[in-house]
């Protein structure tokens, strides 16, 4: 059976006090819509709606930019009714829609396979969870476990209230009979809204069953405010740690590695304590991130040794073997294979050729207030420590530069350039300037 799903985000997100729409707050490094929408995929789900509230540009653009469609849901009336503004995209899909809150950065493909697995069995399935929390719906279920029906907190009697299986708000039926059962949704509650969890009561009146797939609590949590958005990133990157380790990364505390939901890090790659994964980096199998390193957009190959304390910013590839020591600064930069930047350097819109030493304090002066310009560096070339290496430069293979030097003009291979003025020495000369400063304080005290 084909698959789509109906994502809603329309919702105001009031609580996130932000004027940032809720969904595009991010959870490691992604939008918790992205998430939803990555989850979706990997459940084979084809087409993907997002439904959004007027005016949520932001939204909108990040559903399409992610290979999703949109609809506006003109007014919040309620769960139900946002699901059946899909209809006019997916009214005639054939196939089974699954229906699901934007807001949930950590449910998983597995859940919304497991929804479709039993909806294909029994004809329709809801999602629930085990909580005493007052927030969510209770599902009352029949003998055998199938559902009988979802009752709102809100609406529901003192029985029911002590139920302890809560509605998750994912929901899988053919798409056809849902958008119908939709249309056919009254707003006879507590908040008069029109309820999605109405919908499985409407298809049993049609002698459709539903069947209750239960999953972990901490799966279905949804995000309402910043202290939920905090727990939400803290369950995500204790997920991405225990899937580092179990894929045979190496984490001295895992607990304070930070990771992003498109890290990736081969087998045997080693990282020391506090160190951050920005989006876009891939460390290669044996390479080691050591403490207190930043990494954002960059590749670092086998082998190669980073930090402490390094930054690597987008664009940076540290080859093979090659060394990126403490307080090195490396930007839109390919160091390659066997390099070396030690200490207290800044590579920015660099090359850095195979097996040269980068002394400490180097500089690529890459701005000059208007533009960024590109440096080369050779093969197994040798920057003298705290040399400015002013851009547009090309530095030749196997070249040396005098430590200090300002170096704004290309070098020819093998050649050593110097720019520092020539070292003078006046010999006797400290001591007598010694002397004299004596005698004239002595003759002040007098
Ligand atoms: C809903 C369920 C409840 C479940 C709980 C799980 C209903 C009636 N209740 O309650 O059984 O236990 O979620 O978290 O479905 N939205 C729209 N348009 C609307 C209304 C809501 O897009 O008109 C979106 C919101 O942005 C949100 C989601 O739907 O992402 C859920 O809406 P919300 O009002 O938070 O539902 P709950 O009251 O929490
Ligand atoms: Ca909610």
């Amino acid at each position: 059976m084909a698959r789509a799903a109906v994502i809603l985000a329309a919702g105001q997100g009031t609580r996130m006090k932000s004027l940032k729409a809720k969904v595009m707050h991010t959870v490691a490094g992604l939008p918790i819509l992205g998430h939803v929408i990555a989850a979706a995929r990997g459940a084979g789900v084809e087409r993907i709606v997002v439904v959004v509230a007027p005016g949520a540009v932001e939204v909108e653009g990040f559903a399409l930019r992610h290979g999703a469609e949109t609809v506006v849901q003109d007014k919040q009336l309620g769960t139900g009714h946002a699901a059946g503004c899909a209809r006019s995209v997916l009214g005639d899909f054939d196939g089974t829609v699954i229906v699901t809150y934007g807001d949930h950065p950590l449910v998983t493909s597995h859940t919304f396979e497991a929804s479709f697995a039993a909806q294909a069995l029994v004809g329709m399935a809801i999602v629930a969870f085990h909580s005493k929390s007052t927030a969510y719906g209770r599902v009352i279920t029949r003998e055998g476990g199938l559902l009988d029906r979802i009752v709102e907190y809100r609406d529901a009697n003192d029985g029911e209230r002590k139920i302890e299986l809560c509605n998750a708000g994912i929901l899988a039926a053919d798409a056809r009979k849902f958008f119908r059962w939709a249309g056919e949704l009254k707003n006879s509650n507590s908040q008069k809204e029109y309820y999605l969890t109405d919908i499985p009561s409407i298809a049993d009146s049609e002698g459709i069953n539903c069947a209750v797939v239960t999953v972990d609590e901490a799966e279905t949590m949804g995000v309402n405010s910043r202290a939920e958005l905090a727990t939400a990133e803290a369950a995500m990157q204790a997920r991405l740690r225990q899937r580092a380790l179990a894929a045979g990364v190496g984490m001295l505390a895992p607990e304070t590695v930070f990771l992003s939901h498109d890290t990736v890090l081969e087998a045997d790659v080693q990282i020391g304590p506090y160190v951050v994964f920005a989006p876009g980096v891939v460390v290669r199998s044996g390479a080691e991130i050591k403490a207190f390193s930043h990494l954002e957009g960059a590749t670092v190959e086998r082998g190669a040794l980073v930090g402490p304390y390094a930054r690597l910013r987008p664009g940076a590839t540290i080859g093979e073997d090659a060394h990126i020591g403490n307080f090195v600064e490396v930007k839109n930069a390919n160091v390659e294979k066997g390099a070396k930047a030690n200490h207290l350097t800044y590579l920015g819109d660099a090359r850095v050729g195979a097996g040269a030493n980068i002394g400490a304090g180097t500089i690529t002066c890459n701005y000059d207030g208007f533009d960024k310009h590109h440096t080369d560096i050779g093969a197994g070339a040798f920057i003298g420590s705290n040399a400015a290496l002013v851009a547009p430069v090309k530095i030749a293979d196997g070249v040396y530069v005098g430590a200090g030097s300002v170096i704004t003009k290309e070098i020819s291979k093998d050649s050593l350039a110097v720019t520092r003025a020539e070292q003078k020495e006046i010999s006797g000369w400290a001591e007598k300037f010694r002397s004299r400063k004596r005698a004239e304080k002595a003759a002040k005290k007098k």
